[in-house]
């Protein structure tokens, strides 16, 4: 059975942040809400308890069965987490008087304390709270201070509970990967053997028991998450595995081709499909963004569903779902984890009535990079950009035309192959050209042009919630710019996107 800790979300933004630390140190670990905890069983060997937006003082404060599962497990409250325990066992929470937000130093550790082994005297935490934990009870011991924070951390005697008031999780606190080990390992007892090797070998494992001889349909979009989910796939059904990878004309220049043909040498059963045209026609005189996207799906499903229709007796539908679309978040002031519209989380058109397996569900991005490489997947398909679903579509502002598509196409070739000669294109999260439907004047040779203009967009960014324009080096802007204007014809001016997100977003549709 596959041990794991088990996160309580009290709504914290910080507790997706808490489960990557954790994993980190190849534990595993699962998110659950608060008020939605699961049966605890033999495979669980810890409770970490979140932080949140609230105040244990308020009085819909958010609630844990703490007394069922103390002294049964060792629990680790974060800031409310902490604050909650102490507060409900006979101790005291009030606002703070004094400022606690920010970096802070552990002036005092309690000597031989386990949760701070190998942590020096003095190190630096990170604070975040407007309460704080002013009396404890008498079978609370403090084991760390800080100068205005006197229970920056606590124990309760002869248990395996700790509290503490500041984030361990965030890079700030620079020990915070030391005391989620002591805790997980030292007090829990946890045997960092979750790597991706043992990821995949357990999931083969279930995906050969749950699948047996059924058939699975899988889209494939040349992104990282359909891919690797495909070739688990592949792994634990081989040929009943029947991928579907469709051409919808608004792929980037010869990425059809090149993708399906890497998909074909991976040895995976998929079929190719070009349904330009269909995507073209539903586009025409569109240009809503959202009556674009609409549309993409649409078609998509029903290229989607005719190509499914053709193989006999399949049962189950293959999706490349990754755990933050499926974390449930906890909707306190504001979910922690926003699920994006865009993202058509669990897309299962009613008519088709097939089972979904999704083998990446418990997987964070970079977890699933991880596995990809560990499978031995190409660099070059693992470490593609983000590419959204409309492709090239919400990147011509306004309605679509194959000849804009042709245009946009040519010009983001040479901005992207520009980034990958100068060595740039790794370092860059996304990247992308956009299309504006704005004629501007300019010169060539002796003729006066009216022609588009090309804006290019990177970004760098950890998950795409909040992003930060990339300063690309000016000799390479005007490398590319001089490039684009000499080669695409319709295109006379070239601009650089500087807008951050927020309150920008990365895809100008
Ligand atoms: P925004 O533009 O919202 O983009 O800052 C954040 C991330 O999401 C991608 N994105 C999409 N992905 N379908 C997708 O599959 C969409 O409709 C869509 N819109 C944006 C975007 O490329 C970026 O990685």
């Amino acid at each position: 059975m596959q041990e794991k800790i088990l996160i309580l979300d009290f709504g914290s933004q910080f507790t997706q942040l808490i489960a990557r630390r954790v994993r980190e140190l190849n534990i595993y670990c699962e998110i659950h809400p608060f008020n939605k905890f699961p049966e605890v069983d033999g495979s669980v060997k810890g409770i970490i308890l979140s932080g949140s937006p609230y105040s244990v003082r308020q009085d819909d404060a958010p609630h844990f069965e703490f007394a069922k599962h103390h002294k049964n497990l060792p629990i680790l409250g974060v800031c409310y987490g902490a604050q909650y325990v102490a507060h409900f066992n006979g101790g005291e929470v009030l606002a703070s008087s004094t400022r606690e937000y920010g970096r802070a130093n552990l002036d005092y550790i309690k000597p031989d304390t386990v949760l701070f082994k190998d942590v020096p005297q003095g190190s630096q935490v990170w604070m975040s709270h407007g309460d704080t934990i002013a009396r404890i009870a008498t079978d609370f011991e403090i084991i760390a201070s800080t100068d205005s924070v006197k229970v920056a951390a606590y124990h309760i005697t002869d248990t395996k509970t700790y509290g503490i008031q500041f984030h361990p999780e965030v890079t700030h606190s620079s020990d915070g990967k030391q005391i989620l080990q002591n805790f997980l390992v030292d007090i829990c007892g946890c045997a960092q053997d979750w790597t991706p090797d043992s990821f995949i070998e357990t999931t083969i494992a279930e995906l050969k028991a749950k699948l047996g001889d059924d058939k699975v349909v899988l889209g494939l979009s040349g992104g990282v998450d359909s891919s690797v989910a495909a070739v688990l796939l592949h792994q634990a059904i081989g040929a009943n595995l029947h991928c579907i990878f469709v051409d919808n004309g608004l792929l980037r220049k010869d990425e059809f081709q090149s993708v399906l043909d890497s998909y074909q040498h991976m040895g995976l059963n998929v079929k190719g499909i070009d349904a330009k045209q269909r995507f073209y026609d539903a586009l025409a005189g569109l240009t809503d963004p959202e009556k674009k996207r609409k549309a993409i799906g649409r078609v998509f499903i029903e290229v989607f569903d005719d190509a499914a229709h053709e193989i006999q007796g399949v049962s189950w539908l293959g999706q490349g779902t990754i755990y933050p679309d499926v974390i449930e978040s906890v909707s306190v002031k504001g979910p922690s984890a926003t699920i994006k519209s865009h993202h058509n989380v669990g897309g299962l058109p009613d008519f088709m009535k097939l089972k979904v397996v999704e083998p990446l569900n418990t997987l964070f991005k970079d977890e699933v990079r991880k596995v990809g490489a560990a499978l031995g997947i190409d660099q070059n398909i693992l470490g593609r950009h983000p590419f959204p679903g409309p492709g090239l579509a919400i990147r011509i502002l306004g309605d679509i035309t194959p000849e804009k598509v042709d245009i946009l196409q040519q010009a983001d070739a040479i901005y992207i192959n520009n980034l990958r000669s100068a060595g740039v294109y790794d370092k860059v999260w996304q990247a992308g050209a956009i299309y504006l439907p704005v004629q501007s004047v300019g010169v060539m040779g002796d003729e006066r042009t009216y022609e588009n203009v090309i804006c290019l967009r990177a970004v760098e960014s950890l998950d795409g919630m909040t992003a930060d324009w990339c300063h690309l080096p000016y000799d390479l802007l005007a490398k590319i710019s001089n490039e684009i204007i000499n080669n695409v014809k319709g295109i006379n001016r070239v601009v650089y996107d500087i807008s951050s997100k927020p309150p920008a977003t990365i895809e100008w549709e």
